[in-house]
């Protein structure tokens, strides 16, 4: 069952099939909605309830989590305040749905933006597998990420996210604490099978 309920974000909602699974946040890419990644969900943890919120940014139409300037330079300032607005969203839907703090999958934009409430609200996530992220600040704030597990999948060929940049971002989270596996596979920037292998078996030993 999907269900959606008054709340700052459109989403869909899909409770837990078991018990003990701890809730994923699903984070689409640009020009995706809260629809995109529903298919991932029971693919990376079946038992798993599903939360899936849709960008309030649209740029030329496309859903985004937030501004970008050009294609990699973001509007930082709005980076910050949506990590915000998210988080708080996060809150909201924790207590309406009565779920555990989230591990959040986001893929592209939305890997940039769960990055991002990582770094400035790190008690909104229980952890995070960051498909093709990028580093979303310049100049985090000082976060402790003590103990969160982070997976970041990065592509050796994706024209998008530079490999310096990526490496950047997973060194920034374990300097703040996160226990974070950093892999690079042999593809571009769209999803491979060896992401989806290699992010349920991540969820699974969590
Ligand atoms: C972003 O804007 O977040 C990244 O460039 C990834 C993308 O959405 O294309």
């Amino acid at each position: 069952m999907t269900t959606t309920t008054e709340l700052p974000f459109i989403h869909r909602f899909t409770p837990a099939p078991a018990p003990g699974h701890p809730p994923l946040l699903l984070l689409h890419g640009t020009g995706g909605n809260e629809d995109d990644l529903l298919p991932l969900g029971p693919m990376l943890s079946p038992g798993s309830a599903l939360l899936s919120p849709r960008g309030k940014v649209l740029e030329g139409g496309m859903p985004r989590f937030f501004r970008r300037l050009a294609e990699g330079v973001f509007d930082e300032e709005d980076v910050r305040r949506r990590a915000h607005e998210l988080a708080d969203f996060i809150a909201e839907a924790r207590e309406a749905y009565g779920l555990a703090a989230p591990i959040a999958v986001g893929f592209s934009n939305g890997a940039n933006i769960a990055a991002a409430v990582l770094q400035l609200r790190p008690e909104a996530l229980a952890g995070a597998a960051l498909l093709r992220a990028m580093v979303p600040l310049q100049d985090p704030p000082a976060a402790d990420l003590t103990g969160k597990p982070v997976l970041i999948l990065s592509g050796a060929s994706d024209p998008i996210v530079p490999a310096e940049n990526a490496k950047r971002l997973a060194a920034t989270l374990k300097a703040a604490g996160a226990t974070v596996e950093h892999r690079v596979l042999p593809t571009g920037h769209g999803l491979s099978q060896t992401d989806v292998a290699l992010a349920k078996a991540w969820i699974e030993q969590l």
